[in-house]
């Protein structure tokens, strides 16, 4: 999944269990002090559990190309078998 736009992660860890063990969450936001925050998150005991999660500082509008395809298999239904 890709939870772009992350900021500190209202939905990242949801995201993150929802995807399960093999399932992976990119965590992108273009303000590093954003990603500083989740990272905060998920080092806190409750968080612990979740393993899943990569942060990355990018631009929405400059994604590395694996994301941009994860943005268009995640937004197009007929898709889905595809998501990484
Ligand atoms: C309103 S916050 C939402 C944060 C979180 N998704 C939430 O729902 O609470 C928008 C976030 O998008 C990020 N953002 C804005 N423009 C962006 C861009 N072009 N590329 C990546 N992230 C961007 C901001 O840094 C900010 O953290």
């Amino acid at each position: 999944m890709l939870d772009l736009g992350c900021g500190s992660g209202a939905f990242t860890t949801f995201a993150a269990r929802a995807a399960g063990e093999q399932g992976k969450v990119y965590a992108v936001d273009i303000q590093p002090m954003m990603l500083q925050q989740l990272e905060s998150k998920l080092a806190r005991t409750e968080h612990q559990d979740i393993t899943n999660i990569e942060l990355k500082q990018a631009s929405a509008y400059n994604l590395p190309s694996k994301m941009g395809l994860l943005t268009w298999y995640t937004w197009s239904p007929c898709f889905k078998k595809y998501l990484i």
